[in-house]
């Protein structure tokens, strides 16, 4: 049996392209979506046909809520899995102004980016195989202020912090827990970004473009692999400020 990779937001964008470098390293797959049912089916079936040493499990699962837990612990348990590699990448933003900021969407915002992923983690501690690896998406917007979303900048500061304070309650079970923080990512995440936007933000980017997906696939390549690493946060922005 493949080890076992569980990739929450996994069908789309960054997640996907993830799912794709640990399916060729002979991974095993668990993708986890919110709601697009037909793309994850779509995903499902293209990846299992380029991937057919390895096994790709679709769920829906909406990672702002407890409800995803239960459903990626009834998957393990029915299918007698255990987890070598869990990235925590489904995320959300709420764009809006400090004065349009109300404590629902800032509560919203930090169930799916920071509470889930820590409960998450909580449920699974017993499901995970000797030496497995967490990897959160966190942002460069946790590094950077945020002009957009004070919720989103904040929560994803808060993951990073989280990788740090993890280490000490991980390391005894001989758990890894790190990040990568992207910088800006052709997503579908992005394409709500009118053109002047991109602009603005491509004009502070040394290298003068968004990545592609695959191209920061490398960094949770190595957080998984790399057995000493831990308590990390990668950075990869195409060098976003320096210019
Ligand atoms: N794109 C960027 O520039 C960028 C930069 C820094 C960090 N990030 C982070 O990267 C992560 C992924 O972003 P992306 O750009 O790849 O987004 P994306 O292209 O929009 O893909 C999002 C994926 O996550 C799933 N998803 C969305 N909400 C979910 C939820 N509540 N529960 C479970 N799955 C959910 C989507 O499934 P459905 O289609 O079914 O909803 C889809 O598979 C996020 O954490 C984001 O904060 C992105």
């Amino acid at each position: 049996m493949n080890r076992l990779a569980v990739i929450t937001g996994g069908t789309k964008g960054l997640g996907r392209a993830v799912a794709e470098r640990l399916l060729a390293e002979g991974f095993d797959v668990l993708l986890s979506f919110a709601t697009d049912h037909e793309r994850a089916r779509a995903v499902g079936a293209e990846l299992r046909e380029t991937f057919s040493g390895s096994e790709v499990f679709t769920i829906q699962a909406d990672a702002s809520s407890m409800d995803s837990v239960d459903a990626i612990e009834s998957f393990l348990e029915s299918h007698g899995r255990r987890v070598d590699v869990l990235i925590l990448n489904a995320g959300l933003t709420a764009r809006g102004s400090l004065e349009e900021l109300d404590i629902e969407t800032w509560d919203r915002v930090f169930r799916a980016n920071v509470d889930i992923p820590v409960f998450t983690i909580q449920r699974l501690l017993d499901r995970f195989a000797p030496n497995a690896s967490i990897v959160f998406t966190g942002s460069l917007m946790g590094e950077q202020p945020h002009s957009m979303s004070l919720a989103y900048g904040v929560s994803k500061s808060a993951v990073h912090a989280l990788v740090k304070n993890l280490v000490k309650f991980l390391a005894p079970r001989g758990i890894r827990v790190n990040a990568v923080a992207p910088g800006f990512i052709d997503t579908e995440w992005q394409l709500a970004k009118p053109d002047h936007v991109r602009d603005s933000i491509n004009s502070k980017i040394s290298l003068g473009r968004f990545a592609t997906p695959e191209e920061v696939t490398d960094p949770y390549a190595m957080l998984v692999n790399n057995p000493y690493i831990t308590g990390e946060t990668i950075t990869i922005d195409g060098g976003y400020s320096y210019r």
